[in-house]
């Protein structure tokens, strides 16, 4: 029996295949609740405080609405507003928010800083992205891809792009807990970091698993069950990152040419905001900089029918109600 009352939420690699799979059913559970519109406020009075040193759109609004869904209050912290940081320590305010809420998500810089929450917190601390992981991202990703195949071990996952950011990163943990096949396309001083891949292949070693690492995007993402991209700069990153990184992931951007080289029914997963078109203000500046309209994929990927990327946000509400629902029950 999977019993995870109590427990943080702050990197993949903290749990078992096992326990992945139970927060994958009970999402899949609430999404049908949800769709029926039956009710399901099984958490109702408590309350939990969402913590953002970056910005939000999908993560802030599924914590929203699946608190309120489970019948429970919530308290937004944004990047400005709050004491924290300025004037006061990640310990103590985790020891101040632990006395006023029911459970804490933090968005924001090191994975260190939303380890450390958790240390000093007595109620549960869900990580809403680091610049390491994105554990709840990979909870909507997987149910996507089950949503699709009817099952994720066995299947081809590539990644092509920044592969050591809190995506790829997060992505390879995932492939490797549940025996997926996780190539990652990059350049190689865009490689994650050799110590996770050993120790993803180390877990790999029992759940049938493999991790590849390859330059060749062609032989990376041949025969793929899903092709995964994500922004080349990542918040908080400098903006004068974006030229060297342009020069050095244009050859990995997800085109026409590289879903075609996939299996026929392969699926197309970005965990966005996406850089397809010119219709952002980033995306105007980056055109007029540097002559690009579109970026990790192009439009016409994007808007295709194989794109899931729409299904993939809906299902960020589902799999974070589950992840609430699970550690506070
Ligand atoms: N995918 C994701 O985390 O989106 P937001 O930055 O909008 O939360
Ligand atoms: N790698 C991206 C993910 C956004 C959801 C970033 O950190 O900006």
């Amino acid at each position: 029996m999977v019993d995870l009352r109590g427990r943080d939420f702050l990197k993949l690699l903290d749990f078992t295949p096992e326990e992945i799979e139970h927060l994958l059913a009970v999402a899949a559970a609430l999404k049908i609740k949800k769709h029926q519109g039956v009710p399901h406020r099984y958490l109702e009075g408590k309350q939990i405080a969402l913590i953002f040193e970056k910005d939000s759109t999908r993560t802030r609004c599924s914590f929203e609405v699946a608190a309120k869904d489970l019948g429970m209050g919530v308290t937004y912290l944004g990047p400005t507003g709050s004491q924290l940081g300025k004037k006061e320590t990640i310990a103590d305010t985790a020891r101040v928010l632990a006395g006023i809420y029911d459970g804490i998500e933090y968005r924001g810089w090191g994975q260190e800083i939303v380890e450390e929450l958790a240390n000093y917190s007595k109620v549960p601390v869900w990580n809403g992205l680091t610049n390491e992981f994105h554990p709840t991202q990979m909870l909507a990703d997987v149910m996507t891809i089950k949503e699709e195949f009817g099952e994720v071990k066995g299947k081809k996952l590539v990644f092509c792009g920044d592969a050591r950011n809190n995506v790829g990163n997060s992505l390879m943990v995932v492939s490797a807990k549940l025996g997926m096949h996780f190539a990652c396309c990059a350049p190689k001083e865009l490689f994650p970091e050799e110590s996770l891949v050993a120790k993803c292949r180390e877990i790999c070693a029992s759940t049938g698993g493999t991790i590849t690492l390859t330059e060749d995007i062609m032989e990376g993402t041949k025969d793929a069950d899903a092709i995964y991209t994500d922004v080349w700069v990542s918040m908080g990153e400098p903006a004068e990152l974006w030229e060297k990184r342009i020069q050095l992931l244009k050859p990995y951007q997800v085109t026409k040419m590289v879903m075609e080289n996939a299996k026929p029914n392969a699926i197309f997963l970005h965990c966005l905001p996406s850089f397809h078109n010119t219709g952002t203000t980033m995306g105007k500046e980056i055109y007029e900089k540097y002559g690009l309209t579109e970026m990790e994929v192009t439009d016409e990927v994007f808007e295709s029918s194989q794109s899931r990327v729409f299904e993939e946000a809906e299902n960020r509400m589902h799999t974070i109600k589950a992840v609430i629902l699970e550690t506070l029950r």
